[in-house]
C-alpha cells in the first residue's frame, strides 16, 4: 500500500483544518479541503527526530545552533541549485510573520506595497495592517493559464512610486511555477524602478511540472530580493512555526532582523526543521508522486463531472482553483450547496480579489477522501441541473 493511503485520525481536538471546519463554515460533519495542510504523516525521519528530542527530557529555553542553518543552506544548494551562505538565512516562527517584518523593513507608512491578485489573503494584511497603501497588480489569465501582467506593473510602478512588492512563488492560488522569462521580465522591472522584493517562495519545494527558480539568484537581484521559505508546507509540519528568510544583502537582512525583532526558537521546531532538511527528501519525493496523481485524478474527474467549472491544474502547490463562475450561481449559493453537502473548500473572495466565483481544493488527502470530497462537490453544485439554469439565465460567466 502506498504510504499516503494509510488511514490517519485526522479529526483531532487540535486540528484547524479539521476541528475548525463545522465551525467556521457553519456546517456540520464537513470533509475539509481548506486550509493548506497535509492529510499525511510527517517523514519518518522527522518523527524519530522528534521521539529522540522528547526523550532527552529537556525543554529549556533554546538556542538556534549552526547546525540548523547548514542543513537550510545544503537543502538549496541540492533542490534549486542555489548557493547561499549559512549566515544569509535568518530564522523567524513563520512566513505570515516574515511577510509583515518586510512590509516594515522596505517601506514607510503611506508608501504603495504591491501584491498580485488573486493571492494567499494575509499578503493584503501584511500591507494594510502596518498603515501601508495596497496597490493590485492582478495576474492576467491566457490561454487558459495565469500570468504576470507585466505592462500593468510598469504601470502602476510609475503611477505610484511603490518601492516595495510582494511576491508569491509558486503562486497561491493559481498555482503557476513562475518561468525564467517571467522572472526575468518582473527583476527587471525592478532594477530600472528601484523595487525591493519579498519572495514567499514557501511553496518551492512542491513543485509538480517543471523548475523553480528564486528570484533572489537572478543576475542583479540578490541586492533587491529576500527569500522566504519553510519547511512547514513541504514536510507538513505548518503547527511547529519554524520558516527562514535568505537574505545575501547586508543592509536587508539587517533590516528585517531589526524590524523581526525578538524571537525564541522551540527545541521541538528546531530538531523536526533540522531533520526534515536533511533527511527528509525521499518522503518529498514519494508525496509529489502522489500529488501528481491526486492532481491528475482531480482534474479528470471535475472536467468529466463538471465540465462546466474551468479548473486551473496547478504546476505546484497541492491546491486546485476552479472558476465556478459559468455554473451561473450566486457565490451565497454555492457556499450554501457545498455547506448541505458536507464538504468545506476555500472561498475565492479570501484571496484579496479577482477570486469572486472561484473556490480553492486542497488535493492532499488520501485519494479515496479526495474521490469522497469531489464528489460532494459534484453533487453539491449538481451538474447537469446548474448548467441548464445557467443557459437559461444567458450567463457564460468569463473564462468560460
Ligand atoms: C503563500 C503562502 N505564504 C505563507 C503561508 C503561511 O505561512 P506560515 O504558516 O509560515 O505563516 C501560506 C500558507 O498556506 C501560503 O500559502
Amino acid at each position: 500500500m502506498n504510504r499516503f493511503d494509510k488511514i490517519v485520525e485526522l479529526r483531532r481536538p487540535d486540528s484547524l483544518k479539521w476541528a475548525a471546519a463545522d465551525r467556521f463554515f457553519k456546517g456540520e460533519d464537513l470533509l475539509p479541503l481548506w486550509v493548506a495542510d497535509m492529510d499525511f504523516e510527517a517523514p519518518e525521519a522527522v518523527r524519530e527526530a522528534l521521539r529522540r528530542r522528547v526523550d532527552a527530557g529537556l525543554f529549556t529555553y533554546a538556542e538556534l545552533p549552526a547546525s540548523l542553518f547548514e542543513a537550510v543552506a545544503d537543502w538549496l544548494g541540492r533542490r534549486l541549485q542555489w548557493q547561499v551562505g549559512q549566515s544569509d538565512v535568518l530564522f523567524a516562527p513563520g512566513v505570515v510573520t516574515l511577510l509583515k517584518a518586510a512590509v516594515c523593513a522596505y517601506s514607510q507608512p503611506g508608501d504603495s506595497v504591491i501584491i498580485q491578485p488573486p493571492v494567499y489573503g494575509p499578503f493584503a494584511d501584511a500591507v494594510t495592517g502596518q498603515g501601508r497603501e495596497l496597490v493590485l497588480n492582478p495576474l492576467k489569465i491566457e490561454q487558459g493559464r495565469y500570468g504576470m501582467d507585466l505592462a500593468d506593473l510598469e504601470s502602476k510602478l510609475r503611477l505610484t512610486g511603490a518601492k516595495l512588492l510582494l511576491l508569491c512563488s509558486p503562486h497561491n492560488p493559481a498555482g503557476r511555477v513562475w518561468s525564467i522569462e517571467e522572472l526575468e521580465g518582473l527583476a527587471a522591472l525592478c532594477r530600472t524602478y528601484g523595487v525591493t522584493v519579498a519572495s514567499d517562495e514557501i511553496h518551492a519545494d512542491l513543485i509538480l511540472k517543471g523548475a523553480h527558480t528564486p528570484l533572489a539568484s537572478l543576475p542583479g537581484m540578490a541586492e533587491r530580493a529576500v527569500t522566504f521559505i519553510a519547511p512547514s508546507k513541504t514536510f507538513n509540519l505548518a503547527g511547529l512555526h519554524t520558516s527562514f528568510a535568505i537574505a545575501t544583502d547586508e543592509t536587508l537582512r539587517a533590516a528585517l532582523n531589526d524590524a523581526l525583532g525578538h524571537r525564541d526558537p522551540n527545541p521541538l521546531s528546531i530538531a523536526a526543521a533540522e531533520a526534515a532538511y536533511r533527511d527528509g527528501e525521499e518522503w518529498l519525493e514519494a508525496c509529489l508522486e502522489y500529488l501528481r496523481g491526486n492532481t491528475a485524478f482531480a482534474a479528470a474527474y471535475l472536467t468529466e463531472k463538471l465540465p462546466q467549472a474551468v479548473v486551473y491544474v496547478p504546476e505546484a502547490t497541492y491546491l486546485m482553483w476552479v472558476d465556478l463562475r459559468p455554473l451561473g450561481l450566486s457565490k451565497e449559493e454555492v457556499g450554501r450547496r457545498l455547506v448541505e453537502g458536507r464538504v468545506a473548500v476555500s472561498g475565492g473572495s479570501a484571496f484579496v480579489s479577482e477570486g469572486e466565483g472561484r473556490i480553492r481544493i486542497n488535493l492532499a488527502t488520501r485519494r479515496a477522501l479526495l474521490e469522497d470530497g469531489l464528489g460532494r462537490i459534484v453533487t453539491a453544485l449538481g451538474g447537469s441541473e446548474a448548467r441548464v439554469e445557467a443557459q437559461a439565465n444567458g450567463e457564460e460567466g468569463a473564462g468560460a
